[in-house]
This record gives structure tokens, C-alpha cells and sequence, in this order.
């Protein structure tokens, strides 16, 4: 019987199930420039990793297939990264082996991690942690994961996404409030072929936590798509992304 937390079990079986969806792009960002979210943003706007990373230690919570630890290698940085499915985790250590790079690789839940306080400098979670894990849980433990000073940076959906959605259809975001904003917290999706458990919370809830774990806000982006288009990328069209925030990034600092 595992003790891991239901939603952790059950998005375990969505990852190890879709994981083959996500090689192919994990094999495009592997070599490609760092660019964040489904737009791909370039990092040139948004500044989220430092430049040189030499002597930084790094963990990705919900790492994937890997890339962003890729890109903070490149930078110098000596990165560890966790994930909750073995399935992306096969990939992310395929690739790593394939470009010869030097990446930890741990199969567990990022509201738990292995190490004692204090271990690493700067945290990061692309749509992984961010969204798949229990913010009242997992932003505790990267704070006490970070040395003082320690960065975490996380980028995923934007609550807009999730006030928009029917939780009950694999379809995009709408011009309609289908879920209440406050009290936003767990949302457990069912669209009939697939489930999940993801996380979301409204801002001024976000902004509490961070200050009762003791992270400052360093900087806040909400991300736009750069173009417009009845395009839908993953659970939004681009008209829809260019007019609201899709994504949002929080850039935060451990006191
Ligand atoms: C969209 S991927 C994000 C990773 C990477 N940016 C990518 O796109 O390949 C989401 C990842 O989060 C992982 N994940 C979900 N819940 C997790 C948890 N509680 N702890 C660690 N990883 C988790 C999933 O297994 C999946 O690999």
C-alpha cells in the first residue's frame, strides 16, 4: 500500500500513460534555445535563469523529459531533477546519456524530496510541480530545499485558464466564468478517455503563501501569445491567449 497522496497516484498513471506524447518535444527543447510555455517566450524577455549558473546547484520539480535541467547544465549549473513518472524519466535519461551530460535523476513525488534543507540554490518547475502537486505542500518544501537567498521559479497555467474551463471536456478555455474563482485550489479533471489532478489557486491566495513560507516576490509575468489565431495550443486558442494570460510565472526568493 503506497502512502503517496491520491492525486500523486492517479497523475502517476496519466504521465507513465502519456509519456511517449512527449518525446518528440522534449527532443526539439533538449537542443533548442531556452523558451518557456506553450508560446515558447523566449528567455531573452522573461530572464528566468541566470546567465551563468557555474557552481549553482539545481533541482527541477516534475522535471519531464529534462530539458530545462539541459539548460541550466549549458549554463553551468549542477543540476538534479525529480519527476513522479518512471516513463519521462526513461526519456530525460535517454537524452542525457544521447548528449552526454551529467544529470541526477530521481523517480518521487517533488512534495517530498530526498534531500536535507538547504541543499540546492535555485529551484525551477516548468508545468511540472507547478501545476501536478499541492501548492500548500510543495512551496513549503522547496523553501526548505533552498538556501537563503535561493531562487525558485515556476511557470504554469494562469487561473484565468482554470475560472474558463470545463473540467469535464477536453476543450479550450472560453469567454465564460465556468468555475468559481475564490476558493480555487484542487481541480480533479475527467474528460471521459483521461483523469488528473492539478492545482491552481487565485492570486491574492498565491501571494499569502508565498509570504507565510517566507519567499518575496521577485517578479510576476503573465504570459501573452504572441500572435493571434484560432489555433489551439494544449487548453487555449491563440485569440484567447493574446486577449487574457494562459500562463503565468512566479519568480520568487527564499528570506
Ligand atoms: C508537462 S511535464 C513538465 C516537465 C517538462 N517541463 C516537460 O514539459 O517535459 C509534467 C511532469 O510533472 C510530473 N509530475 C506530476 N506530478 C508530480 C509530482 N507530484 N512530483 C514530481 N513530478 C510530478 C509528471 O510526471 C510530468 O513528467
Amino acid at each position: 500500500m503506497s502512502d503517496l497522496p491520491d492525486y500523486v497516484l492517479t497523475n502517476r498513471e496519466h504521465w507513465d500513460k502519456w509519456a511517449h506524447a512527449w518525446v518528440e518535444s522534449g527532443e526539439r527543447n533538449w537542443t533548442g534555445p531556452v523558451s518557456w510555455g506553450m508560446w515558447g517566450i523566449p528567455e531573452e524577455e522573461l530572464h528566468l535563469l541566470p546567465n551563468d549558473m557555474t557552481g549553482m546547484r539545481t533541482i527541477e520539480l516534475g522535471c519531464g523529459t529534462g530539458y530545462v535541467s539541459a539548460w541550466m547544465i549549458r549554463r553551468g549549473a549542477d543540476a538534479v531533477g525529480i519527476d513522479n513518472s518512471e516513463q519521462q524519466l526513461a526519456t530525460a535519461r535517454r537524452l542525457a546519456d544521447e548528449h552526454g551530460v551529467q544529470l541526477e535523476l530521481i523517480h518521487g513525488n517533488a512534495e517530498t524530496v530526498p534531500f536535507p534543507d538547504e541543499s540546492f540554490d535555485f529551484a525551477i518547475s516548468e508545468y511540472g510541480a507547478a501545476i501536478w502537486a499541492d501548492p500548500y505542500v510543495w512551496i513549503p518544501e522547496a523553501h526548505r530545499l533552498l538556501r537563503p537567498g535561493g531562487r525558485l521559479v515556476f511557470l504554469g497555467n494562469h487561473p484565468f485558464v482554470m475560472l474558463t474551463q470545463d473540467w469535464s471536456a477536453d476543450d479550450p478555455a472560453t469567454l465564460q466564468l465556468m468555475n468559481p474563482y475564490f476558493g480555487m485550489h484542487r481541480i480533479d479533471w475527467d474528460d471521459g478517455d483521461d483523469r488528473g489532478t492539478e492545482f491552481n489557486l487565485p492570486i491574492s491566495d498565491w501571494m499569502r503563501l508565498f509570504d507565510d513560507v517566507g519567499f518575496d516576490v521577485v517578479a510576476y509575468h503573465e504570459l501573452q501569445a504572441p500572435h493571434r489565431g484560432s489555433e489551439v495550443r494544449f487548453f487555449a486558442t491563440a485569440d484567447w491567449s493574446n486577449d487574457y494570460p494562459s500562463e503565468q510565472v512566479w519568480n520568487l526568493r527564499k528570506r
